[in-house]
């Protein structure tokens, strides 16, 4: 267990902090992970806000948490470590000084100041700290996409945070390094010389990245028809999935070994520009239809606006060019409002290099690993085997299917309780280091240049569905299919 610490929770009355933070914390008191002496302390900007804290938290854990997951009994104990703190982020006056008592009564332990607030006062936020003599030689900088909107803005936040913490305390977080479903990507790849050893050109004929989801805006119009979907999911989630899927093994865990390799797969990914972006990325927009049993507005009347040319869906062809992937398609999607809630990664396998059986065997069809990473987490191997019901020679696929939420009976994982928990322990190796940010963001600003340069309409397509019909042609013009999730 972590010794005991301080976390300031900057935008405590935030979407972020009561859907994700607030929970996560409430999870790790409950399993035993937060020391005896751990202060949880949400900023509120009003007084009246600060009084009404509690009520406000526990509120949002009856709404976020999982279904009995809530118990008075472990509220009572979790709202002991809440003690909100009024103060103006952009304003350095008295109620600074207020927090630098409740801090510096604790002396030298671990300080975590979580940014949950708009990136546009990352950089007064870390003044007004360093002003006040509040960052110590324990204090930790949390912070969250989106870090800027392109290289450049990003790197002005960066640069701002940075001129008050050195790059060893600040930590970046992407959640989906923190689902333990995403870890085991590595494990599976790094522990088991059955894949390794098929893990490359030689062997692969293509891989798909798929992150579906099936909500909407859920509140958040203005932030997304600011943002769409390739730089609020491909230029983070998927990429970083991308990275472990393709990166060398590292030479140990760390997180300094890690971070390289990973740098090294955005490094090599084939840049798109100009009119190779017309031709390898495909832009969506989702019209009103019907997921699962509900009808669901379009996206258009969800913002209430007459017209945008914000993506909701993107799909992408990338190469990585160097040794191990050279000429092995990527593709990669995301979109809101689509028929599943799935992540899945597939790794599609070349064909057997020649063909014993006669045709009336059947097809040989060539295997397929399917990594599922939510919402339950799933690794299935599809390999060919004789159809045993038969003398004669016949030839079926059979998958080897191995669940792990069934392994687990009482899994809960919380990407949010972990990666919080890395950041009081000091284990960076699931954050993101500003390099990668900015060696993301150099692959993905020609995309958003050439989309805006040509005035790029994103395709429609029915909420409720996979994706526009050129995501399909993306594809087919390989002579290839997308795996829909089931
Ligand atoms: C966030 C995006 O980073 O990830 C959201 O801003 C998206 O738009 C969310 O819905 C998806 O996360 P998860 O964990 O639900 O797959």
């Amino acid at each position: 267990m972590v010794n005991p610490f301080d976390v300031v929770l900057f935008g405590g009355r935030g979407d972020l902090a009561l859907r994700k933070l607030i929970p996560a914390l409430y999870r790790a008191n409950m399993e035993g992970s937060l020391a005896e002496g751990c202060r949880i302390l949400p900023v509120c900007r009003r007084r009246e806000d600060a009084d009404l804290y509690l009520e406000t938290a526990q509120t949002a854990l009856q709404t976020h948490l999982r279904a009995g997951e809530y118990s008075d009994s472990v509220w009572r104990e979790f709202s002991q470590l809440l003690h909100s703190v009024v103060l103006d982020i952009a304003v350095p006056d008295a109620h600074w000084d207020q927090l630098a008592d409740i801090l510096g009564a604790e002396g030298d332990r671990v300080r975590i100041f979580y940014l949950a607030v708009p990136p546009a006062v990352f950089g007064p936020c870390c003044e007004n700290l360093s002003l006040k003599g509040l960052i110590s030689e324990q204090s930790r900088v949390v912070v969250e996409k989106p870090l800027g909107y392109n290289a450049q803005t990003s790197d002005e936040i960066n640069g701002k945070i940075a001129s008050h913490f050195p790059e060893a305390h600040i930590f970046r977080i992407d959640h989906y390094l923190g689902k333990e479903t995403v870890q085991n990507l590595l494990a599976l790849r790094f522990s088991n010389v059955l894949f390794e050893h098929l893990w490359d050109a030689q062997t692969i004929d293509h891989i798909q990245i798929s992150i579906s989801e099936t909500v909407g805006l859920e509140g958040r119009a203005g932030f997304y028809d600011a943002t769409g979907a390739l730089r609020d999911m491909v230029q983070n989630h998927l990429l970083q999935l991308l990275c472990l899927i393709a990166m060398e093994s590292p030479n140990s865990m760390t997180a300094k070994n890690i971070r390289a390799e990973k740098i090294k797969v955005l490094e090599a990914l084939r840049p798109l520009v100009g009119e190779t972006v017309d031709n390898n990325t495909v832009r969506g927009q989702y019209v009103a239809g019907g997921v699962g049993e509900e009808l669901v507005l379009g996206y258009l009347e969800e913002l209430q606006a007459a017209s945008s040319g914000t993506e909701t869906f993107v799909a992408i062809r990338a190469h990585i060019d160097n040794w191990r992937w050279a000429g092995v398609p990527f593709y990669l999607r995301t979109g809101k409002r689509m028929e599943k809630r799935c992540a899945e990664i597939v790794i599609q396998y070349k064909k057997v290099s020649h063909r014993v059986y006669p045709q009336s065997a059947g097809e040989v069809i060539p295997n397929r690993l399917v990594i599922r990473l939510q919402p339950e987490e799933s690794i299935k191997l599809v390999l060919m085997a004789k159809k045993m019901d038969s003398l004669s020679m016949e030839l079926q696929p059979v998958e080897l299917n191995l669940t792990l939420s069934d392994t687990y009976d009482s899994f809960r994982s919380d990407a949010y309780k972990r990666l919080m928990l890395d950041a009081a322990a000091n284990n960076s190796a699931l954050f993101i280091h500003r390099e990668e940010v900015a060696a993301a963001w150099a692959w993905i600003d020609p995309i958003v240049e050439h989309w805006r340069e040509t005035q790029n309409q994103p395709q429609l397509y029915r909420a409720g569905s996979w994706g526009p019909d050129s995501s399909d042609v993306l594809l087919e013009q390989d002579g290839r299919h997308w795996f829909n999730a089931k």
